[in-house]
């Protein structure tokens, strides 16, 4: 894996975004796994500053809550509507979010993947991480092998989200995710973590055993990952300084 950590998590985004600009400047057509949360906003407001073109990409995001209306201000239909897709030109036939109202849930995840495939998988999946390490809404202990489906929010998860619905009562207790496998399956992969909080599931991720416990672990086993990190949630990382040393002598040619 490759860790890049930058003092500031704007620097780190910077980053990020230069990679993603690069895969649709090589691949106009090139599939999108999005993630939501407030991580990733900076890399969407960075990526319409970049005016790329978006009109043959395909995009698919990673999760969605169940049972909240698709237009309720906390849906991640209305975080990337906000955050990305009413800012830049992409037809909206290539972009696919979880449908957490489907009727037969066990369908719609079968079609999820299905979609995914036709589209010929993701070239790059864009990842957050939980507190507790979870990656879309894969909780610890999720099979590492999983596929698109229904999950149960750990209380953990509902406390951090909480910010969002005023009060945990009002967080949705279930909700639609890919799953770690359909997640491992991208060609490519760039998590992006910011902060202290995230420090500890940075770390178990990193240099952790692989274990379900930790489900961000599963990364380790990935051939092409990218983590961009501000010097906060790099903190607990053992190696930070073999990191560092590892991307400031990057030979020009792989910057
Ligand atoms: C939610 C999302 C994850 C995201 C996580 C962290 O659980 N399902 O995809 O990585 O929150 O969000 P934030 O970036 O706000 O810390």
């Amino acid at each position: 894996m490759e860790i890049i950590i930058q003092p500031t998590p704007e620097e780190a985004t910077k980053i990020a975004a230069r990679i993603i600009a690069r895969l649709l400047s090589r691949k106009p057509n090139a599939v999108l796994g999005l993630a939501t949360g407030g991580t990733p906003q900076l890399l969407y407001q960075e990526l319409v500053t970049m005016n790329l073109n978006w009109s043959q990409v395909k995009t698919f995001n990673i999760d969605e809550y169940a049972g909240l209306p698709e237009n309720h201000p906390q849906s991640f239909h209305s975080f990337m509507r906000e955050n990305l897709f009413r800012h830049i030109k992409i037809p909206a036939r290539n972009v696919h979010i979880p449908d957490g109202n489907a009727w037969d849930v066990e369908k719609f995840c079968e079609t999820y993947e299905k979609q995914i495939r036709a589209a010929h998988g993701i070239d790059l999946q864009v990842l957050g991480i939980g507190g507790n390490g979870h990656i879309g809404f894969n909780e610890p202990m999720s099979s590492l092998a999983s596929r698109t489906r229904i999950k149960t929010l750990t209380r953990q998860t509902i406390r951090d989200n909480a910010r969002f619905f005023g009060s945990r009562s009002n967080v949705p207790r279930h909700v639609i995710t890919m799953g770690i496998g359909t997640i491992m399956e991208a060609r490519q992969i760039i998590l992006l973590a910011f902060g202290a909080k995230k420090s500890e599931a940075v770390a178990s991720a990193i240099e952790g055993p692989i274990a379900a416990r930790h489900p961000a672990s599963a990364l380790q086993q990935h051939p092409h990952v990218t983590i961009c990190l501000d010097d906060a949630a790099a903190s607990k990382l053992e190696f930070a300084g073999y990191y560092r040393e590892t991307f400031r002598n990057k030979p020009a040619w792989q910057r």
